[in-house]
């Protein structure tokens, strides 16, 4: 995009994160540095505990780094903010909220008025395609539906960026591929920040203007890969040459490291 200016959203320097264990130190991240910028929409593979759920709730700012620093619009993070929303693979829903509830809940917290709440939950509940199940409770509906919930719920709150851990990891192929697509659709429309964890590769490319690929012990940023397919994105775009071209160099990277990680 040449001559336009775009703002670092999310910048990343010198992160390290060590557990103590019972056998004894885990470095399970080093040396992360990373700048995002407005509107990217970033995917994180690797293997099984390569650190990308640490990497998210350190900047989710539930979980605290041992060194270095996050950056969200150039502020450094400490604790949770509603400028970052999350979204994690286990709904995460109250079950004694209706849909409506849930969605206006963050709403709620927030010094607006109740006609304004309901606008902005309608308006989304719509976007999720759920204004038939406004009243019904979570155990009410299917994982891809309370998956649509919580991403309503994360848009109501309109924060800057948006953080997902393994969203669509519970879900059945289909739904998956519906939920991709559909949450493609939305980040064309609300031009939000996305930083997306998966461990699908396939799901990584169809979604992602980069994908970074971590490797084992210590997580590290192995590698970043520029995705240059235009959106949108469908179904057809899986079977090109470049979408497969794409996948095929990741799935080899991430598979270098789920041997190391066995070793
Ligand atoms: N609270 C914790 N205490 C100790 N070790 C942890 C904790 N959370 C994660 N780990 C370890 O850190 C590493 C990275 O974990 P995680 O970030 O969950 O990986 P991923 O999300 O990539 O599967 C793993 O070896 C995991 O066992
Ligand atoms: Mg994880």
């Amino acid at each position: 995009m040449a001559g336009e200016e775009r703002n670092i959203k999310l910048s990343i320097k010198d992160l390290k994160k060590v557990f103590n264990t019972r056998n004894g130190e885990l470095i399970a991240l080093n040396g992360i540095n990373l700048d995002i910028y407005d509107n990217e929409f970033i995917c994180v593979v690797g293997p099984s505990g390569c650190g990308k759920s640490t990497l998210l709730n350190i900047i989710a700012g539930l979980s605290k780094p041992s060194s270095g620093n996050v950056y969200c619009d150039g502020k450094e993070v400490h604790g949770t903010g509603t400028e970052r929303g999350v979204v994690f693979q286990q709904y995460a829903l109250f079950p004694w909220l209706t849909v409506q509830q849930n969605v206006e809940f963050g709403l709620r917290l927030q010094n607006k008025q109740k006609s304004e709440i309901k606008k902005i939950a309608d308006y989304y509940i719509d976007m999720v395609e759920l204004s038939h199940f406004r009243d019904h409770y979570p155990k009410e509906l299917s994982g891809g539906m309370k998956q649509r919930v919580a991403i309503a719920r994360a848009y109501a709150n309109n924060p800057e960026v948006l953080l997902m851990d393994e969203p669509f990891g519970a879900l059945d192929a289909q739904t998956r591929t519906q939920l991709q697509s559909e949450l493609l659709d939305t980040w064309q429309k609300e031009q939000k920040t996305c930083f997306f964890i998966t461990h699908d590769v396939e799901e990584a490319i169809i979604l992602a203007t980069k994908v970074i690929i971590m490797s084992a012990r210590p997580g590290r940023i192995k590698e970043i890969v520029d995705v240059n397919i235009p959106y949108p994105r469908t179904q057809e775009t899986r079977l090109t040459k470049e979408f497969l071209d794409i996948k095929n160099h990741v799935w080899s990277q991430v598979y270098k490291e789920y041997l190391e990680i066995r070793k």
